[in-house]
């Protein structure tokens, strides 16, 4: 494979959903951009004739062989980005595991199971809050009821958006029997720092996802004009939810964890007054669950210390929780052997470290030279994707076998 064969197929994908200005994409999931996404996906698929399948959960599988086969060899990612993202976060694995087809059959590689490349819906949660929603209904991990209520930030419900796309909102649900026929899972995706640059190395193999959660904190005071009201009788939530920020980042710095707020929301989100309501989102991640629950438990703690100095109210919810994930089993062991590249921990959540609680799962990572990730600075080189679509073709032909 060479850098010009990958940036081939890479541009026929690349415009799509590119938000302009600043280079980044909204391709949030069921939104038109991602709809087109699909349709880009479904049209490489049959290019290749490989049979498309949109699962109960809205999943796209292509697959080389019968679905109906069992011990199924797949690979995949997802199309969707978050707010103003890169371009490679999940598409990389997507467009990398289209091509590994391609050069398995030009290899001349028959393979004894079936192949899939697998499109995993809403990885991002940017639209409706929950990460790996896809792969978290497909395995049982997150109430199908619940899913259906979850809403976006215009009020829109996922059953709405899902169903105007096309699909049974009924069906939502886990897919046992699917998830028994596959028999290996491998993930390619783009590095989200900077450990590979740093190594020299084009590609490196996954170890583990640290244990990672969002939760959403609440706060509220009383909303009063922002001339008249003294000081001293203000109940201003916004000074809540400032000192929770940086109580945030102290207590992740102390733990030796990561802590992030990077969305809020605030009512009435006027100049000249009082905030009645704030809301926030915290991401926060580490190496162990016990210190993640540590981390959460001080921000609670100080978040509401200084809820009872303003005056204000605050409650802290978690929306989603991920629990630590080893890639330890025979696809990761014969990544790290057979492709000899380094292998790394990461703090970015994959479908895979969903997928890796019933599934032999491994993840491959490409070098990404600047290390940034979910902003539009995210980047690889034609070359490094061409040489990560030959690893992950090496790979897929001795689990294939
Ligand atoms: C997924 O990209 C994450 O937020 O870790
Ligand atoms: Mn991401
Ligand atoms: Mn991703």
């Amino acid at each position: 494979m060479t850098g010009e064969r990958f940036a081939a197929l890479w541009g026929s994908l690349s415009p799509i959903g590119r938000a302009g200005g600043d280079g980044g994409y909204l391709r949030h999931s069921w939104t038109d951009a991602d709809l087109v996404c699909r349709e880009w996906f479904v049209e490489e698929a049959l290019d290749r004739d490989l049979e498309v399948e949109v699962d109960r959960n809205g999943n796209l599988w292509a697959w080389w062989g019968s679905p109906e086969g069992d011990g199924a060899v797949v690979t995949g990612s997802h199309l969707d980005s978050v707010p103003h993202g890169g371009g490679y976060d999940g598409p990389l694995g997507v467009v990398s595991g289209l091509l590994a087809v391609d050069r398995l059959r030009e290899r001349g590689v028959t393979p004894s199971r079936p192949i899939a490349v697998v499109v995993f819906t809403e990885e991002e949660g940017a639209r409706f809050g929950v990460p790996c929603l896809g792969s978290r209904l497909l395995t049982g991990a997150f109430d199908p009821a619940q899913a259906l209520r979850l809403q976006d930030r215009d009020g829109i419900f996922l059953a709405e958006a899902m169903g105007k796309a096309g699909l049974d909102v009924d069906a939502l649900g886990p897919d046992p029997s699917r998830l028994a026929r596959i028999g290996a899972f491998v993930e390619l995706h783009v590095e989200q720092g900077r450990a590979l640059d740093v190594l020299d190395a084009p590609v490196g193999v996954a170890s583990g996802i640290w244990p990672h959660g969002r939760y959403r904190l609440d706060f509220s005071g009383e909303g009063n004009h922002a001339g008249t009201t003294r000081m001293r009788d203000r109940h201003d939530p916004m000074l809540t939810l400032a000192h929770t920020v940086l109580a945030a980042d102290e207590a992740a710095r102390a733990h030796g964890a990561h802590a992030t707020v990077g969305r809020v929301d605030v009512a009435p989100n006027a100049t000249n007054a009082i905030a009645a309501r704030a809301s926030a989102w915290l991401d926060a991640r580490a190496a162990d669950g016990d210190t993640l629950d540590r981390l959460v438990g001080a921000i609670q703690q100080r978040a509401e210390e200084r809820a009872r100095h303003d005056g204000t109210r605050v409650t802290l919810a978690a929306e989603s929780v991920t629990g630590e994930v080893a890639f330890a089993g025979d696809v990761s062991r014969l990544a790290a052997l057979e492709l000899g590249a380094p292998v790394l921990p990461t703090g970015a959540g994959h479908d895979a470290g969903v997928l890796s609680k019933h599934v032999d799962t491994g993840m491959l990572f490409v070098r990404n030279p600047t290390g940034i990730s979910h902003a539009p600075q995210e980047s690889a080189s034609d070359a490094d994707c061409a040489v990560g679509v030959e690893k992950l073709t090496d790979l897929l032909a001795r689990l294939s076998q």
